[in-house]
This record gives C-alpha cells, structure tokens and sequence, in this order.
C-alpha cells in the first residue's frame, strides 16, 4: 500500500495503517458533519475532550480504504459510515440484547488512541501524533477505525451515501431513542423539550412511529417551523407560560403524556420532562448532555407514582448489527434524512460551517470532501 505520499489539506499525513493492522479499517472520509459534541470538543468544554492536537469529527460517511488482519465483515471499496459507540460483538454488553454499550468500545472522550497497540494512527509532518476522537475522527481525508466502529452500508443505497451521514449520530440518537429506548407506540402523545437536531430528530421517529401528538417545548419560537415538519402538532414556549410546563403538559394530554424527552441537557428542564409524563406509566428518556456536577432533580419517593427515567445512548442501536437496517428504512422513506441536511459545503469551509451551527443556523451541515 502506498500512503505517505498522500497528506490531506491541513497538513495531516494520511493515517498509516501500511502494516494492515489488526482488527482496524482504514477509510477515505466522503461526507463529513458536526454535533455539538465537536463544538463541546473544540472549545474544550471538558477535561476529558482537551487531548490536543486531536482530529475532531464523528459524523460521517466514506469507502474503504484498506482492512488490517482479522476484519471479516467489511472489504475495500464498501460504503461505510463509523460509530462512535462501537460493537465489538464479544463483550458482555455486547452480547446481552438489553443494551448497545460496548464496555471495549463505547463512548469514551479520554480514549485518543488504537486499543491494539496503544498508538495514534495520526502524525503532522514533522512525525509528532494527532489524537484520535470518540472512536472515529472523521474531520480528515482518510481515518482509521476499529473494526467494531465501522457499519457497512448496502451497496444498493450507495447513491444515498451522503444521507447515511446523518446515521453516524444525531438522527440515530434522536430516533432510535423513541423507537429502541421508549418504544413509543401508535397514537402514543410525546413531549420533545429542546428542538434542536436531536430532539427533531426525537419528533422524525415518534412521527414515524404514529404518535398522535408530539408537543415540542423550545425557547425560541423559530424552532416550531421546524418542527412541524417533524410532526410536532403542538408548541409550548416556557416563557410564554405563567404555569410550570409540566401542568400545561399534563392539561394538553389530559394527565400526562406517555414519553417526554429531554434534549437540553438543563437539569430544571429535565424535571419539567419528568414531571410531563402520565402517572403510572410515564417514561421519560435523557438525550441532553449534562456538565453540571448536580444529581438527578427526583426525589426518591416520586418514583412510588410509576413514572420512570432512563437514558439514551446512540438511540440504544446496536451499530454494527441494527444500523444496516435502520439505513433501509431510511431508503424507503420511513425517516425523511432529507430534512435534517439544511446546508452542504465543501470540507475546506468547516469553520463556516461550525459558525452555522453556533447561530442555531443549520441542523446539520454536509461536508463534501
Ligand atoms: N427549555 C426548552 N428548550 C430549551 C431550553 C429550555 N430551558 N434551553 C435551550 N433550549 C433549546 C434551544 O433553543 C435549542 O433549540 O434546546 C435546543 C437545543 O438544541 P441544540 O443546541 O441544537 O442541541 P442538539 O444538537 O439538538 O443537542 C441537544 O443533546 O447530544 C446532546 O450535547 C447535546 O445536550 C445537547 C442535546
Ligand atoms: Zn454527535
Ligand atoms: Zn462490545
């Protein structure tokens, strides 16, 4: 394989996996996009994310470039997106069908190098390693994934690559949390707090689900424009309210609804989506990502009234086995991608498109490499 001769536009030599390292696949990044969580990332927002030089970038999409020794399930030229929360298929978790963690490969900001020999496949030109990040690093050329953080897409959707981007995190979040982790029903009502590109993309799969009302709760007014295209049926504006939302909740779903969301990451709004839900049988689910050192806003006994809480971790998917499916589904239209990709640019333009996502702009910005 020759590889050194290629170096991408900042300067990064393309990753060096010459000696087809073991259990590692080598991909040439077509499409990327940004999550906040690169936003969180580039501002150092926490500890764990600050092992600089790092590539950021998770969301993506590409072909394979070349597999190490041992990779069975994908082959070079395979369409391709990676996954931050992996499936090593060996693991405990992985092999318990009640969860998508994988405790090899799952999220884990302070991982910034390979699992197999403990180095970055990453160099700058005088020689020196760039980190990896989240298990994928997609903000490049060329990357190298462990094999577990690699998803095959079926070749007969490769026309609809730059969609399948949108599968590596935000829409497979948002939506696998209202298909996997509530497992809302038809008719179901749903309560959305946050309207940003996860919580729409909560609102995409509820709708696709045949929820019969899915309010959205959002502070800024535009995002119900938005929604409606999601299915949100109804909006509430907390700050338009002189009653806590919850109460609002529970009038316009007579008691509560049946699955609330919290896609803020604010701890007085995730006891609003908490107090939402119907008595008995509420459930609600923690997409937000939250900073704060302050614990769960419940007290103890509010469990005795039958509403429950849990979390949600990239939709509680099984990447390598659920995903493929999944991007079917969105091939036949069952979730509209489409909605989700609001600009395109080329790579070269990425700070405009971080500016886009900063301004509340886009919901996501394709990035064509
Ligand atoms: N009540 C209701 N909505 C709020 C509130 C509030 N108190 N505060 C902010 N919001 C709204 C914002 O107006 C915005 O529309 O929440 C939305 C958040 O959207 P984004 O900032 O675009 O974030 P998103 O990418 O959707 O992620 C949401 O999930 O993955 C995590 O780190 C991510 O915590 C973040 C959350
Ligand atoms: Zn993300
Ligand atoms: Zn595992």
């Amino acid at each position: 394989m020759e590889n050194e001769k290629h170096h991408s536009t900042n300067g990064v030599r393309k990753p060096s996996n010459t000696k087809g390292k073991k259990m590692e696949v080598r991909i040439k990044i077509l499409f990327t996009s940004i999550c906040h969580t690169d936003l969180g990332a580039w501002h150092g927002e926490n500890e764990a994310q600050r092992a600089y030089p790092r590539i950021l970038g998770h969301e993506a999409s590409g072909i394979v470039e070349s597999v190490g020794e041992g990779v069975t399930d994908v082959t070079e030229g395979d369409y391709v997106v990676p996954i931050f929360n992996g499936e090593c298929g060996e693991c405990e978790c992985c092999k318990c069908p009640k969860t998508n963690i994988c405790t090899k490969f799952g999220v884990n900001p302070m991982k910034r190098v390979m699992a197999g020999d403990g180095t970055s496949r990453f160099t700058n030109k005088e020689g020196k390693p760039i980190f990896h990040f989240l298990n994928t690093s997609t903000f490049s050329e060329y990357t190298v994934v462990e094999s577990a953080c690699v998803v095959k897409i079926d070749s007969s959707i490769s026309h609809g690559l730059k969609k399948m981007t949108l599968l590596s995190c935000g829409v497979s979040t948002g939506v696998g949390a209202a298909w996997n982790t509530a497992n809302v029903q038809p008719g179901s009502k749903v309560a959305v707090f946050g309207l940003g590109a996860v919580g729409l993309a909560v609102a995409e799969g509820a709708r696709a689900r045949g929820a019969s009302k899915i309010i959205g709760v959002d502070i800024n007014p535009s995002k119900f424009s938005k929604g409606r295209a999601m299915g949100v049926t109804d909006f509430i504006n907390p700050t338009e309210l002189e009653k806590p939302v919850h109460e609002k909740i529970r009038e316009m779903s007579k008691g509560g609804v049946d699955y609330s969301f919290e896609c803020v990451g604010d701890l007085d709004v995730l006891r609003e989506a908490f107090l939402s839900t119907h008595e008995g049988w509420g459930f609600t689910v923690v997409l937000g990502i939250h900073s704060t050192p302050k614990m769960l806003p419940i007290h103890p006994m509010e469990l005795f009234d039958g509403r429950k809480i849990t979390g949600s971790v990239f939709g509680g998917f099984k990447g390598k086995t659920q995903l493929p499916l999944f991007a079917q589904e969105c091939t036949r239209g069952v979730v509209e991608l489409d909605k989700f990709i609001t600009h395109e640019l080329p790579f070269d333009k990425i700070n405009e498109a971080f500016q886009l996502l900063v301004d509340g702009e886009s919901l996501r910005c394709v990035l064509h490499l």
